[in-house]
């Protein structure tokens, strides 16, 4: 089991790794393939589908039918609003629990490094690593994850199959904040693992309280919006109107505030709808 979750941790940082440099390969073509059917066996256009974008994509289309089934004088459709605010709590359940994961991991290895307990610091920091790996693998397109058309093609044939370097898809999505955060992240996180291994306990004290507030921040953004996700169901299933809007309008506030800060310009879908918002 150690061992195991040890390849992981290499087999992932490795991902990070080339994903870094895929930024330097030149842009895919765009396709000129016909739209795919329900179940096109020979559409791959699949590995490039961010499972990010798709979480996101998903809860805005859960709130509207939130308002939709909420807004107004007629009875609410409960079982609508039970539903579609169940579905945003457990995605903001799974993305929130890697940032709390790496929040109180992260708090962990500074109490053992102050404790001077080199063995338990690792522990925690490998945690921490699975904690980043997690997440990537909920989030990241399969494309991103390096998985590419040959690896696919090895697989099918059951043959083992690694990413190459030079196999990196030549495909990175725009440079948006969001990423450059993680690239911050990912500075630190090697810095950590560097100071670790040299056992400096001050300077791995910094790059680990550098990496804090982000984590932090995150954590509580989605600790919000599952909140009060979670208020939505419990009104719906006792069937009260009353306080249903305001949960509404906290939750995407939350939604929000992140977008503010990391989801760069240019969308044409992004915001939820408001409850009581001026009709087009
Ligand atoms: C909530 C999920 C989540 C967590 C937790 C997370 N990441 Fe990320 N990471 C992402 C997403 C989403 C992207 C962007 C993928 C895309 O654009 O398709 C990303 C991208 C990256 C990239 C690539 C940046 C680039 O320019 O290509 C690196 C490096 C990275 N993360 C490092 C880290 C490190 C290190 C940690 C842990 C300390 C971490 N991430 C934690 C979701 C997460
Ligand atoms: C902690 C940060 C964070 C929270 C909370 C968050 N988002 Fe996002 N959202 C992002 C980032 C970053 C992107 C850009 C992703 C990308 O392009 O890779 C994004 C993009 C989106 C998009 C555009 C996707 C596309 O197709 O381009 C929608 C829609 C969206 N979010 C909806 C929501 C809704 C609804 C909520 C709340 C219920 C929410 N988000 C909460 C960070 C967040």
């Amino acid at each position: 089991m150690r061992l195991a979750s040890l390849l992981f941790v290499a087999a992932v940082a490795c991902l990070i790794v080339g994903c870094v440099k895929s930024d330097e390969t030149p842009q895919p073509k765009p396709s000129n393939k016909p739209p795919i059917t329900w179940d096109d066996q020979g559409d791959r256009d699949w590995r490039f589908r961010s499972q990010y974008k798709m979480h996101m994509r998903n809860m805005w289309a859960d709130c509207n039918r939130i308002v939709t089934a909420g807004r107004g004088d007629a009875v609410p459709t409960w079982h609508e609003l039970w539903a579609n605010a169940a579905d945003i709590e457990q995605r903001a359940r799974l993305i929130g629990g890697f940032w709390r994961e790496l929040e109180q991991r992260s708090a962990e290895l500074l109490e053992c490094a102050a404790d001077d307990d080199r063995i338990g610091a690792t522990e925690q920091f490998r945690y921490l690593g699975a904690a980043c790996d997690g997440c990537h693998l909920s989030t990241w397109s399969q494309a991103y994850l390096h998985v590419t058309e040959g690896i696919i093609e090895g697989w099918l044939r059951n043959r083992v199959t690694h990413g190459q370097a030079e196999e990196v898809d030549p495909n990175p999505p725009p440079l948006i904040p969001n990423r450059t955060v993680m690239q911050q992240l990912y500075k630190d996180y090697a810095n950590t693992e560097l100071f670790l291994e040299r056992w400096m306990v001050e300077d791995l004290r910094q790059s680990v309280t550098a990496m804090q507030p982000e984590f932090k921040k995150r954590a509580e953004r989605w600790q919000a919006v599952r909140d009060n996700a979670a208020e939505i169901v419990e009104l719906a299933k006792k069937r009260k109107r009353e306080g249903m809007k305001e949960a509404y309008g906290r939750m995407t506030v939350a939604c929000l505030a992140c977008h503010a800060e990391n989801a760069g310009e240019g969308r044409q879908i992004l915001v939820p709808m408001q409850w009581d918002g001026p009709l087009d």
